[in-house]
């Protein structure tokens, strides 16, 4: 059914991204523009995302993970982080049945404990109602960096060393991943840019080694389900070598 609809639009796809990861950015351009304040941009934003979740289960894709708000994010002023707080309290609950039907196991990741304790309340309620649903896992990165998730591991992996309880001998890529906040991710297959910025802005550093990088001129709250089919079928014709020559 998902190939039979992209195959309709395209060329034959024997390739399919199972995880793809999306940096959605563009919102306060995109309110700009219209000389609507920032928030605006970031509530049109989250519509777009409401049309990319319902889409995944038809286009096959099993994981979707999305850059919700940055570690360097907080750097904006007071009015757009609260703006943005609020936007995520006001999603979760207006998704939150809808996902829980859909079969949508919602992850949330990066440092939560930054947030209003109402608001930790909410993610650790939605993480743990929607656990055993299998459809689509949806990430969200929120207070998430790269740099900072990979000195969380050190800190563990140190700490483990330390307490005699792991040799650094036996370290190696595998046992890294299981000290990531991603553990239970495989690592994405397509990483999808919009709002035309060419860089991963602490996003996924060690989970990108191998993604393929798609780069998109759309602003965010602009992005449709085709544009998004777009990518698929752009990431569908690639090869990905992996490092040999096959
Ligand atoms: C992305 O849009 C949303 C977040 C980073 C929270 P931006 O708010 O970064 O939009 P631009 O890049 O300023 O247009
Ligand atoms: C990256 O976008 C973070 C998110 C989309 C949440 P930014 O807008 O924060 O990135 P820079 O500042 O342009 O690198
Ligand atoms: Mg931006």
């Amino acid at each position: 059914m998902a190939k039979q609809k992209l195959i309709n639009t395209s060329q034959e796809l024997s390739n399919f991204p199972n995880h793809v990861a999306l940096v959605m950015d563009g919102n306060g351009r995109w309110a700009k523009a219209r000389g609507l304040p920032r928030v605006q941009g970031h509530h049109r934003g989250a519509e777009r995302l409401r049309d990319i979740v319902k889409s995944c289960p038809e286009l096959g894709i099993r994981y979707l993970t999305v850059f919700a708000f940055s570690t360097e994010n907080w750097k904006r002023g007071q009015d757009e982080v609260s703006g943005l707080t609020n936007l995520f309290r006001q999603y979760m609950g207006s998704e939150s049945r809808e996902l829980i039907e859909k079969g949508v196991k919602i992850n949330f990741i990066g440092n939560r404990e930054a947030f209003d304790r109402s608001l930790v309340e909410q993610m650790n309620q939605l993480e743990s109602a929607t656990k055993s649903n299998e459809v689509l896992e949806l990430t969200v990165a929120i207070n998430y960096g790269g740099k900072s998730e990979i000195v969380d591991m050190v800190r563990k992996i140190t700490r483990k060393a330390v307490e005699g309880k792991l040799n650094p001998d036996q370290l190696d890529e595998v046992l890294v991943d299981k000290f990531l906040s991603t553990s239970n991710l495989p690592d994405p297959d397509l990483i999808i840019r919009t709002s035309g910025e060419t860089r991963l802005s602490n996003f996924f550093l060690w989970q990108a080694a191998y993604s393929e990088l798609a780069f998109d001129q759309t602003l965010w709250p602009d992005f449709t389900v085709e544009h998004f089919k777009s990518h698929l079928i752009q990431y569908g014709i690639k090869e990905r070598r992996f490092g040999s020559i096959t």
